[in-house]
């Protein structure tokens, strides 16, 4: 399978592009020119288009021939970054791509997720601060991913829990709604986060869902007898 990583420079991209690699996957990794030093250590197996990724120039590039394309969409700065790199995803990819984005368990789909106080308080307060210090904009993470449920693209968003470093756990398991019992651990191992969003590609049950994930070691994934895959 021929993938692009949209982002590929970051934490999450990394592990990633790390585990297309070890699918025998071909990667594309696109990431902004300051950061493709990052990216050094998977040498000449990777290419490598360097631009920011609301470049629509560089994705429809980078895209292009492309099986799949994993997206890591953030909402830094004021400029609708994810917005931006979203739309030019869902423009220039080709017809049939299958197409996963990430994002946070904040993004709601339906409207049907219940969120603990404790998140709301921070997506309200993190929010405000960040907006005021145009550090960052939840809103442009909340239109970008409006739009991808809104396309005819074969698109997943996959929503991350909070994030935690260290050895894979497995596969993660997943819900369509916060506030499903499975999901109250609110933890996940970040290099399974991205198992998650590689797995996806090849995984046609999770077309046009926005699965949000735990650790399938997570004591609430284990009291719902939901066993890991791998
Ligand atoms: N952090 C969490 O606890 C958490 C929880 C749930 C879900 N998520 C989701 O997980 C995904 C990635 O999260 P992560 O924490 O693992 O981060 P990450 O992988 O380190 O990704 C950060 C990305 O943002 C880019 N970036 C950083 N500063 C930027 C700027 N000023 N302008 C444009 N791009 C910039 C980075 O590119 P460079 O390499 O070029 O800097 C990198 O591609 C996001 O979709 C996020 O919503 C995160």
């Amino acid at each position: 399978m021929k993938i692009c990583i949209v982002g590929a420079s970051g934490k999450l991209g990394q592990y990633m592009v790390q585990h297309a690699l070890d699918r025998g996957d071909e990667v594309v990794g696109v990431c902004r020119a300051q950061s493709v030093e990052k990216l050094q250590r998977f040498g000449d197996r990777i290419a490598v288009v360097p631009g920011d990724t609301n470049d629509r120039d560089v994705i429809r590039r980078a895209v292009a021939g492309c099986d799949g394309v994993l997206t890591v969409l953030v909402p830094w700065g004021v400029r609708q970054y994810a917005t931006g790199t979203a739309q030019a995803v869902l423009d220039f990819a080709p017809p049939g791509a299958r197409l996963i984005f990430s994002c946070g368990w904040h993004i709601t789909r339906d409207g049907q997720d219940v969120y603990p106080l404790s998140l709301r308080v921070f997506v309200a307060v993190f929010g405000w601060l960040a907006r005021l210090a145009r550090f960052a904009d939840l809103s442009d993470q909340v239109e970008a991913c409006r739009r991808v449920f809104a396309s005819d693209t074969r698109w997943t968003v996959v929503r991350g829990s909070d994030l935690q470093e260290g050895d894979s756990q497995g596969l993660p398991v997943w819900s369509r709604h916060v506030g499903d019992p499975v999901l109250a651990s609110n933890i996940t191992r970040r290099i399974d986060f991205a198992l998650f969003m590689v797995e996806a590609l090849r995984n046609d049950e999770l077309l046009h869902e926005a699965p949000a994930i735990v650790s399938c070691q997570s004591p609430s994934a284990l009291a719902a007898r939901q066993p890991c895959d791998t």
